[in-house]
């Protein structure tokens, strides 16, 4: 039997309401902003009806304590222990999280050291601060993407403060180890660095465990600020909310100051539908989590069959693939794939220097969709060798 997910409604999909389905004309199809082309979960959808019939009046300023302590249980369960209410502090979404603990915890002209490739908003947030950016690009190595660590130490300076993580990683879809975790929290702690953490996509592995990084020791736990929300596992991004998650209430009072007045204060929609994906959104989660995952293995398969060009290392986690088309000779493979495949991915460059020739691919859409999108690909490399000839 056909899965629901494999007849999605284009009539619901497509519209101004989505930027992913209304950027590109009608005969492209988008693979690329990071949300799913599915509806969310049922009981969620019911939370947000269910709160439109109470007032719509300003929530408690830390936000509704029910969502709070179903956080701090969340956090429990994946290893992440002894947060109490003051240990969190809602978001209007995660970016700004992003941006606050840049603003918070480095200074103007300071460095900061990502991993790169890169969910582009790390670099925009050090970029647009100037904060200077210390890139430590990773490496294909036997256990997917990996961190060059002794790269990592050639970086730091007297005058780097601040080491910003994915985990799991967007583009790449890693899932770090807890080797590689404390290593990274050694070499944190050796230099007094602070820590961020951007843990979003946590509840969407396919392999590997997730290791909260606070979690390694207290120390690191006093050194760190953890960034999640509900949107990348629920499918609630234009919903917004997010948390920034601190044993040390110091770094989240730093955050807080430097976003005051321009923070806004927790949405009730968004924390009624959150309340409702921890409590209820277990089954909805682990089905398209399935679902997901027979995508991605649908993609590794035509990728190895039918375009062994493109480098690809099937990620552990998160819906996003990391392709190179590097030796395809194309002079812009993204423009490529828009005009000449008509399907909207999403640059390379963009995820940091010397990333140009990668596409990012979102195969959070129904099989059909994807299996048409991967053959135009494949159809329009076809016709550019035969043209070339
Ligand atoms: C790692 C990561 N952090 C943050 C975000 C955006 O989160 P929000 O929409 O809650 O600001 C994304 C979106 O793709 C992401 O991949």
């Amino acid at each position: 039997m056909p899965h629901p997910f494999d007849q999605l409604n284009l009539e619901e999909v497509r519209g101004s309401h989505s930027v992913k389905w209304s950027l590109f004309p009608e005969d492209v199809l988008p693979l690329w902003v990071a949300d799913m082309d599915y509806p969310i979960a049922e009981p969620i959808a019911q939370a947000i009806q269910a709160r439109l019939s109470k007032r719509i009046g300003y929530p408690q300023g830390a936000g509704d304590p029910e969502l709070l302590d179903a956080i701090i249980a969340k956090q429990e369960r994946l290893g992440l222990k002894g947060l109490q209410r003051e240990n969190l502090w809602l978001t209007s979404s995660v970016v700004p999280g992003i941006y606050a603990s840049v603003l918070a915890l480095s200074s103007v002209g300071e460095e900061v050291i990502t991993q790169v490739p890169v969910y582009h908003p790390f670099l925009l947030a050090l970029s647009d601060y100037g904060r200077v950016t210390k890139a430590n690009p990773m490496q294909p190595g036997a256990s997917g993407w990996e961190i060059d660590f002794e790269h990592l130490e050639s970086l730091v300076t007297p005058a780097t403060r601040l080491l910003m993580l994915c985990n799991p990683q967007n583009p790449t879809g890693r899932v770090f180890t807890r080797s590689e975790l404390e290593k990274l929290a050694e070499f944190a702690l050796e230099h007094r660095l602070w820590v961020m953490v951007d843990e979003l996509w946590a509840d969407l592995i396919y392999e590997g465990e997730h290791v909260p990084f606070a979690s390694l020791c207290e120390e690191i736990a006093q050194r760190t600020v953890t960034l999640t929300g509900p949107c990348k596992a629920f499918n609630t991004a234009g919903l917004g909310g997010g948390v920034a998650i601190s044993h040390n209430r110091a770094i989240l009072e730093r955050m807080q100051n430097v976003s005051k007045g321009v923070g806004g204060h927790p949405n009730v929609l968004s924390m009624a539908a959150w309340l409702a994906a921890l409590q209820h959104g277990q089954p909805w989660l682990r089905e398209t989590l399935a679902y997901l995952k027979a995508n991605r293995d649908f993609l590794s398969r035509f990728l190895a069959e039918k375009l062994p060009e493109v480098g690809y290392i099937p990620p552990q986690a998160t819906y996003l693939a990391w392709l190179d088309f590097r030796a395809l000779g194309l002079e812009d493979p993204h423009k490529f794939a828009l005009e000449q495949a008509k399907v909207a991915l999403n640059d390379g460059a963009i995820f940091g220097e010397g990333f140009k020739g990668y596409l990012r691919l979102n195969f959070a859409t129904s099989r059909p969709l994807l299996q048409e999108a991967l053959e135009r690909l494949a159809g329009a490399l076809k016709a550019s060798m035969v043209d070339d000839r």
